[in-house]
């Protein structure tokens, strides 16, 4: 039997706030190592809406570990309306798992997770989410840059959701994450009461809306602590069969969205 590190090496996006930050918390309450990147007020301090940015992010995640990782798990994002949303939300996810991929590969159990949106099974942009998945970043921003400035860059975050959603199932099952032992999935919050829904639910207005898009039967609003709980037992040592997963963690919006009889 193989004997598995107790103190694992976790690279955390998007720990600065929110889930990320509740995450991070939890990790380094059991003892974890972990390796917090984000714009700001993190060890490692980038732009992941930028190639630049995600390069940097590699670099330096791999100085800091001796290029050995347990886990990976990304949790930054913006919900906007603007191309932007495709490059940090999408790209900054994709491109910075792809890049630490070779580090978890090195591990002995190795997990990554990142975190996904019930408005990922919206439908829309389909342009730009072929282009995600072409991994064509410049076209994908260009259309992008298309619907936002005709009025519908709504449909952006979804897309940018939707395509992860996407990417999960085709990258998780081949050689370079199953064939290499790691399970690689995300978790789809419905609304989680972090920085990111206070900015866009100001109003009562504005919540009604949100609530009424979102029906979350079972315990309503999630505390971020709900979601890292799920992204935690993912990439733990436990999980060693779930891949390929968009994990809802919805108090059941999903299933009220999509009906009984979706399978
Ligand atoms: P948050 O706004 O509290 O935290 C997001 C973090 O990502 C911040 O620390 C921010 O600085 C960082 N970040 C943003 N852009 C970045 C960039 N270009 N480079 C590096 N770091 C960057 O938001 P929250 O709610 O914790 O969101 C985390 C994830 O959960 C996001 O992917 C979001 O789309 C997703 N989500 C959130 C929901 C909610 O209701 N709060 C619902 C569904 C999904």
């Amino acid at each position: 039997m193989t004997s598995i590190p107790v103190r694992r090496r976790v690279v955390v996006t998007g720990v600065a706030s929110g889930i990320g930050r509740a995450l991070a918390e939890m990790l380094r309450a059991q003892g974890d190592d972990v390796i917090g990147v984000d714009l700001k007020d993190a060890d490692v301090c980038v732009d992941l809406g930028t190639a630049e940015g995600r390069q940097d992010a590699v670099r330096a995640v791999l100085e800091r570990s001796g290029g050995v990782l347990d886990a990976v798990i990304a949790c930054a994002g913006i919900s906007a309306r603007v191309p932007a949303v495709i490059a940090v939300n999408y790209f900054g996810v994709t491109e910075l798992l792809q890049g630490l991929r070779p580090a978890l590969a090195r591990a002995e159990a190795p997990r990554a997770a990142f975190v996904g949106s019930i408005v990922g099974t919206r439908p829309g942009a389909q342009n730009v989410v072929a282009a995600c998945l072409a991994g064509d970043e410049h076209a994908a921003l260009a259309a992008a840059a298309v619907l936002a400035e005709a009025g519908e860059g709504g449909a952006l975050y979804p897309a940018s959701k939707a395509a992860l959603a996407r990417w999960v199932r085709h990258t998780s099952v081949t050689d370079a994450w199953a064939g290499a032992g790691i399970p690689l999935n995300a978790v789809a919050p419905g609304v989680v009461l972090t920085p990111m829904h206070a900015a866009i639910a100001v109003t009562e207005e504005q919540r009604r809306i949100v609530a009424q898009a979102v029906p979350m039967p079972l315990n309503g609003h999630a505390e971020p602590e709900v979601i890292a709980r799920a992204l935690r037992w993912l990439t733990s040592a436990e999980n060693s069969h779930v891949t390929g997963q968009v994990l809802y963690v919805d108090g059941g919006a999903e299933a009220v969205l999509r009906g009984p009889d979706h399978t």
